[in-house]
């Protein structure tokens, strides 16, 4: 793939912290050449405390946008002009636009990724009809809660290690939020109809999230955020208890893709095939 960067080049990327090993720009650039589009996406790595400086440097537009990854999403929301309800409710933007006129408006397309995920994965599962569970209530937790009530998911559970985390998420989303805790798994599970982990456990190098999925309705699907490795612990063992999964690069190319109409203007082209792409990226055999 090759680039011919000129005067009219839009500029977009990616924000983090470590940002090195991001998928976006492979996702964004493979995306960009499938489309003929004239943009480039790049990676910025600033200091841990530079995010405001380097967000604040590209104030007027000078770049389009970037996309903020950890540890830098909430921050991301906290010095924008303007946000949408979806970076709202998520306490967290993971995409940042620079208007021309000097204002940062702040978004979050995590939630949608996370349903495209589902309606990509699971197709035939209708997450509204049951309610979900959600392991976990860091940032990631609160942005997938946020988004399934969004859609219509009438109760989420929440279960969580450190129970006043997902006290705190439920006194800000509202009545939707129930919290049981870490060891409640099982009746959490009992009567509803996805499993959402969004812990850090089951990522390369952590100890593996190892529950049972006892209770999940039949038909039931299981999602993991992590996708590094792809198919974690959890994944394995739900496929084996005989649910349906969703993996969190689905998620990612998921919330990259309303990423790139705001960067770029159009939707991402649908004939380039970005995940096989990204698990070259990360070493699987396609
Ligand atoms: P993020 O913002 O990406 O969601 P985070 O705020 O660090 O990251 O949240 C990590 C989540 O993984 C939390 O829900 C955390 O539980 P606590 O709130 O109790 O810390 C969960 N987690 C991490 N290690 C865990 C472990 N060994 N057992 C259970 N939960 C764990």
């Amino acid at each position: 793939m090759s680039i011919a960067i000129n005067g009219a080049t839009v500029v977009a990327g990616v924000t983090g912290s470590p940002v090195r090993h991001s998928l976006s720009p492979l996702i964004h650039n493979a995306w960009l050449a499938g489309s003929g589009l004239d943009g480039v996406y790049v990676a910025f790595s600033p200091p841990p405390d530079g995010f405001r400086r380097l967000a604040d440097g590209f104030r007027g537009g000078a770049v389009r946008g970037l996309n903020v990854t950890l540890p830098f999403k909430e921050e991301a929301l906290a010095l924008a002009d303007r946000a949408s309800p979806a970076a709202e409710q998520a306490g967290a933007a993971n995409l940042l636009l620079f208007e021309s006129d000097g204002r940062i408006v702040a978004d979050n397309t995590d939630g949608a990724g996370l349903l495209a995920a589902f309606r990509q994965q699971a197709p035939g599962f209708e997450i509204t009809a049951r309610p979900a569970v959600i392991l976990g209530a860091g940032g990631a937790a609160r942005g997938a809660a946020a988004a399934l009530l969004t859609a219509g998911v009438g109760q989420v559970r929440i279960v969580n290690r450190t129970r006043e985390r997902a006290d705190t998420i439920a006194d800000t989303l509202g009545a939707g939020i129930e919290v049981l805790e870490w060891g409640e798994l099982r009746e959490a599970l009992i009567g509803s109809g996805c499993v959402i982990n969004a812990t850090s456990l089951g990522l390369d190098g952590r100890e593996p999230l190892a529950v049972s999925l006892e209770g999940l309705q039949s038909g039931g699907v299981a999602m993991d955020m992590v996708y590094k490795p792809l198919r974690t612990a959890f994944l394995a063992r739900a496929e084996a208890e005989g649910f349906a999964t969703v993996d969190g690069l689905a998620m990612l190319i998921g919330q990259a893709a309303p990423a790139f109409t705001a960067f770029f203007g159009q939707e991402p082209p649908a004939d380039v095939d970005v995940r096989a792409l990204a698990l070259a990226a990360l070493g699987y055999a396609t």
